[in-house]
């Protein structure tokens, strides 16, 4: 596997401080899991499979038919084992980009940029963490779960879903010890009271003192809401749709609340991964 234009990245005000590898990937395979999102499984060796949690890639996405995607598209590392020398996103088939992305077969190759952006951290005294995601959101909070399990820290997942055919990623937070539970749109467990209610009693058993979330605005302001009164760490991973992925181009600002201020931060430059208590509603 081929492993080109390694650069070292200069920190910026508050960005990552590490190198950049674009890397030719092999696709190992590129299955869907359920009517809407599919997994890619790339031989990615070297820096690419060095990623941490909460860290992204800015993917080539071949050209097909009407679909020409001209900029590449950010995936969060769903899995990267720098022992096999893999790489693995879980991605919705939404647009030109991932419907070429989904063009893809075994045996072909595709360019990956990153490991980019910050991931999540587990400060020392958080001891039992809460991650709270729904769709492409779990994706992203998949592989911090096994952060955690590594470190000793105890996950609860709460996994949220229209309906039983698109829960995501219960597999992969078992198999790294966490609790999960379920909420559904379709039966009524996923309203906000219900999220707050299950919250609340995993705080009071002792079960949350740290709070991480992805893919839901309305389930970061929750959160958010919460962390404030209960005195709880937070951090959230954001979205927003980006062209360089390096800091460059600007195009991925988004305002912040920092000590009562309104900042403007570049999602991939400054996170994805941000303090929950800085973020604001998308
Ligand atoms: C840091 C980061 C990590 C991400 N990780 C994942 C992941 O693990 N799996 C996954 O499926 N997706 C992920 N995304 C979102 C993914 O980048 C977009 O879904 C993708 O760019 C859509 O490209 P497309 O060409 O298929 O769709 P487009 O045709 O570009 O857009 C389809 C629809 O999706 C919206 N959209 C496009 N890009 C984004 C974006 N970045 N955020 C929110 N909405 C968007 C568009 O407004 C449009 O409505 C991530 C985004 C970021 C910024
Ligand atoms: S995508 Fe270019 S600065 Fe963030």
């Amino acid at each position: 596997m081929r492993q080109i234009d390694n650069a070292d990245v200069t920190p910026g005000s508050g960005g990552f401080a590490a190198q950049v590898a674009d890397t030719v990937a092999r696709v190992v395979s590129n299955d869907w899991v359920n009517a809407e999102y599919k997994l890619i499984v790339l031989d990615a060796p070297g820096l690419a499979a060095s990623a941490e949690a909460g860290q992204f890639f800015n993917i080539e996405c071949p050209v097909v038919g009407e679909d020409k995607p001209f900029f590449r598209r950010p995936m969060s590392t769903y899995a990267a084992d720098p022992e096999t020398g893999r790489v693995e996103f879980l991605y919705k088939v939404a647009g030109a980009g991932t419907r070429g992305l989904a063009s893809l077969i075994s045996g072909g190759t595709t360019r990956i940029l990153g490991p980019l952006g910050v991931g999540f951290t587990l400060p020392d005294d958080v001891r039992s963490i809460v991650v709270l995601g729904r769709g492409v959101g779990l994706a992203t909070l998949a592989p911090l779960a096994e952060m955690a399990r590594d470190r000793g820290v105890a996950v609860t997942a709460i996994v949220s879903a229209r309906g039983p055919e698109q829960i995501l990623s219960v597999e992969r937070f078992r198999a790294a010890g966490a609790k999960v539970e379920i909420v559904l749109d379709s039966d009524g467990t996923s309203a906000m009271t219900n999220v707050e209610a299950i919250l609340r009693r995993l705080h009071a058993e002792g079960r949350a003192d740290g709070f991480y979330t992805c893919g839901s605005n309305r389930l970061m302001l929750l959160m958010q809401k919460l962390a404030a009164e209960l005195d709880v760490f937070g951090e959230v991973a954001m979205e927003q749709q980006m062209a360089c992925g390096l800091g460059m181009c600007f195009c991925c600002v988004r305002n912040f609340t920092v000590e009562g201020e309104t900042i403007s931060k570049r999602v991939c430059w400054d996170g994805p991964v941000f303090a929950l208590s800085e973020a604001t509603s998308w």
